[in-house]
Parts: structure tokens; sequence; C-alpha cells
């Protein structure tokens, strides 16, 4: 028995018919055969599982390089099954699973359990983060090097939910990952200046008597990190860019030359502090949400290309961590399966994005940051079948508990959003959608 054969419900050809890669011009077929996109125009073939796309945008699969899955440790609240489940459901192919797990990913062990138990899965390439200091502790250097080579192959470094503050730690971290040719992404904020926050430091803050949060903290870390970066020469990656003033020093560093690239979340491009006179801790997430002006400014920035690609930072937390007083609750929301109608919404409704600039923030400029070669991929003969496809007149409604997530903190409940998410292709097997019989 071929090994194909072996495993179950994967056809060797699978026909997508009537489908517009990037939604530009006419519908056509594309034929996958073997994992790999083998034909695409008016495809003949007879007796071949059919997905019928009716005109639907093709777009290569989505890349996720920020997302929380929780396991191990807090399997009460998502586990790499639950959370590759998800990513299907919203268009990934690769996800990278974050550190700041129990215990945590700060050793080949612990990432090459969530590799391989992402491998079982199937339904997504479950790519480990490593942490970038032991115990995200932000004292002394994990080791890098054993991770990059055990069999996770970790290619992104990252304390998330902490900042590597220590410049001398971080101008470490930066000269290890260049030798290594990896990746290091930080959670920018300087924790001096974020002690006891609460919300992002505005008015509105100041009117429900939260403790802020300054936007200087994030841009004093990004600054520092983009010269550092530059006088190392080495890469680096800020996690969810949040304000305006972040955007311009990430501007003024790539003119400068600094290999420095940048994700913003879709609940950055979409919501503000407004939403806190509610008291409602779904809206708590760190950083913050920030102010009107700043959402503007992120989406010009992702237009632009100041801003490289789109990242969920999907976070999920147990209803008794998010169910309380905001002061208790923890930070975080989830993003998965909400992420491509939010950027849809916020990005392409607006005219800041089209189909392919879609295509770039979501799947190619990710892949390429983190080094994946089999994804973001452009759609042409011979490329893998890593793919999704997309209704782009068609709508929902979110309803936290209908999502595949074992947590349902969705900020976007009840919302009718625009964008449905039909298939999803993991070398030419539907992760997500219907099976064709
Ligand atoms: O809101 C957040 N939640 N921000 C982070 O940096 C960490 C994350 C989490 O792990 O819940
Ligand atoms: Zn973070």
């Amino acid at each position: 028995m071929s090994a194909l054969a072996s495993e179950p419900r994967t056809p060797d050809t699978l026909l997508l018919r009537n489908v517009r890669p990037y939604g530009e011009g006419d519908p056509v077929d594309v034929l996958v055969r073997h994992g790999v996109i083998a034909e695409i125009g008016a495809v003949t073939a007879d007796g071949v599982e059919t997905v019928e796309g009716n005109g639907a945008v093709l777009l290569p699969g989505f890349v996720d390089l920020h997302t929380h899955l929780r396991e191990p440790g807090r399997e009460d609240t998502e586990t790499v099954e639950t959370g590759s489940r998800a990513a299907a459901l919203g268009g990934y192919t690769a996800v990278f699973a974050m550190a700041n797990t129990d215990p945590v990913a700060d050793n080949a062990v612990v990432v090459e359990h969530v590799w391989r138990r992402g491998r079982e899965v199937g339904l997504v390439d479950v790519h480990p983060v490593g942490a970038v200091t032991v115990g995200l502790k932000g004292e002394k250097l994990a080791e890098l090097g054993t991770m990059a080579k055990s069999a996770a192959n970790v290619r992104v470094f990252s304390d998330d939910g902490h900042c590597v503050h220590d410049p001398l730690v971080m101008r470490r971290a930066l000269e290890y990952s260049k030798a290594l040719d990896v990746v290091v992404a930080q959670h920018a904020e300087e924790p001096r200046l974020t002690v006891g926050a609460q919300a992002h430091e505005g008015e509105q803050a100041a009117r429900l008597g939260l403790q802020g949060w300054p936007a200087a903290a994030e841009e004093s870390i990004v600054a520092r990190d983009c010269l550092l970066a530059l006088h190392a020469e080495a890469r680096l990656h800020v996690c969810h860019v949040s304000t305006t003033g972040t955007a311009d020093v990430l501007k003024w560093a790539k003119a400068r030359g600094t290999k420095v690239s940048a994700e913003v979340t879709p609940h950055h491009l979409l919501l503000t502090d407004d939403r806190l006179s509610t008291y409602d801790p779904v809206n708590k997430v760190n950083p913050p949400l920030r102010t009107n002006a700043d959402v503007e400014a992120l989406r010009r920035a992702l237009a632009e290309g100041v801003i490289d690609c789109v990242a969920t930072d999907h976070a999920p937390h147990a209803v008794q961590d998010k169910d309380c007083e905001w002061s208790a609750a923890r930070p975080g929301m989830l993003g998965l399966q909400t992420a491509l109608s939010v950027v849809v919404e916020a990005m392409v409704r607006t005219g800041l994005l089209d189909w392919r600039g879609v295509a770039r923030v979501m799947s190619e400029r990710p892949a390429e940051i983190a080094g994946l070669p089999d994804h973001g991929r452009p759609i042409e003969v011979g490329e893998p079948a890593n793919l999704v496809l997309v209704d782009p007149d068609a709508t929902w409604t979110v309803r936290g508990a209908e999502l595949a997530s074992v947590a349902g903190n969705t900020p976007f409940e009840g919302m009718e959003l625009p964008g449905v998410v039909t298939t999803t292709l993991l070398r030419g097997r539907v992760t997500a959608g219907r099976i064709p019989a």
C-alpha cells in the first residue's frame, strides 16, 4: 500500500473548479495531484474529486507567526489539536506556537513534543517557537542552538508574553540568532513603564481609573532593538505592533537598512480602547487596544509594507481567567478563525489592500520571515498545494462557543464579518471545509 493510500481521505487528485487566484480575472480550474499544483486553466478531468469554487478567491494558505496553543500545560484552554483545527478553519496551513507554555518551550524536549503533536494531528504545519531565555525569565539565554538543531528545527525564538528587556541579553540573543540564521521575535514592552498597567495610557484609562500602558513602553524597546539589530547585522522581528510611534520607528529603521520585520494583529487593526467602557475583560489584551489614530496608522503601515504581516496573537484563556474583574483577568483574545474576516473588514473593504495584498501580509511575508520554503508560494504549476479558498461576498456571525478552540474568548462575539473561508488545503489534502465524496 502506498503512503498516500494509507492516509484516510487523501485523494491523489483533487480539482478546484471555478476559482479565482488572487481574486483576479475569470474563474479557472486548478488541478492538484500528489500535493502539488499540476494544472491551471480549463481542466477536463473525469471522475476526479471536485471542490466547486463558485468563483471564490484562491490564495496561498495563511501562515501565522504568533499563535498560543497552550500545550503543554493549559490543555483546558487549547491543545495542539484544537488549535490546529481552528487554524485550518481560519485558512492557515502553518502556525508558529509560542513558547510561553508550562513547562516553557526553552529546550529540545518541549519543542520536539509540540512539533511531534502537530505532525500527528496533521491539520496544519505546527512550528514551535523556542524561548529566548531560560524560563522566560530574561536572564540567561536558552540553548538556542540545540533547539535549532533539534527535530523541531526551530527557526523563530521569542519570550512572548514577556519582553527580553535586558539590553545585554537581547544583544547576545541577536548575535546568536545571526550565527544560527534564525530570527528573534520581540514582545516589546519596557517592564519598568508598565508596572500595574491595565489599559492604553490615555483618556479612556484615565476616565475608567485604570493604570495606563504608555505607548513609549513599546516604542522605546523597538527603537533600542532596531539599533541593536542594526549594529549586530542581525534580524529582528517585532511582535504585535500597536502604536503610531512604533510604525514611525520601523519606517526609520528600515530606511537605515535594519533587517527588521514586524507584525500587527487583527484586533489592533479593528478595535480601539473605546471598547473598555463596558469593563468586559474580553477586551483586555497585551499590548492593549489603542486609539482610533493608532488603528489608522497601523492600517496605513501595513498597506505600505512598513509593517510586514498580520499575526493573530491567538491567546485562548479559561472562563475563570476572563469572566472576572478587569484587573484580575488575563490579557489575550482568540484570533485564528476570525483573522481573515477582520483583515477583509479593516483592509479590503476600506480599499487599503486587494487580494494580492492579503496574500502578501497573511501568507507570503510571514513565510519568508520564518524561512518556510513550502508556504506562501505563488499559485503556479509545480508549487505545493497549500491553499485557501475564500468566499469574498459571504458574511458570518462570530459565536465564541461555536469556534474550534477550547476557549471562547473572542472580542468579535456577535459581530457580522465579511469573508468566509470555505476550504483549506495542506499539501493537497482538505483540512477544513467540505471533504469531497
Ligand atoms: O495578550 C496577550 N496574551 N499578550 C501576550 O503577549 C501573551 C498572550 C498570552 O499568552 O495570553
Ligand atoms: Zn506578546
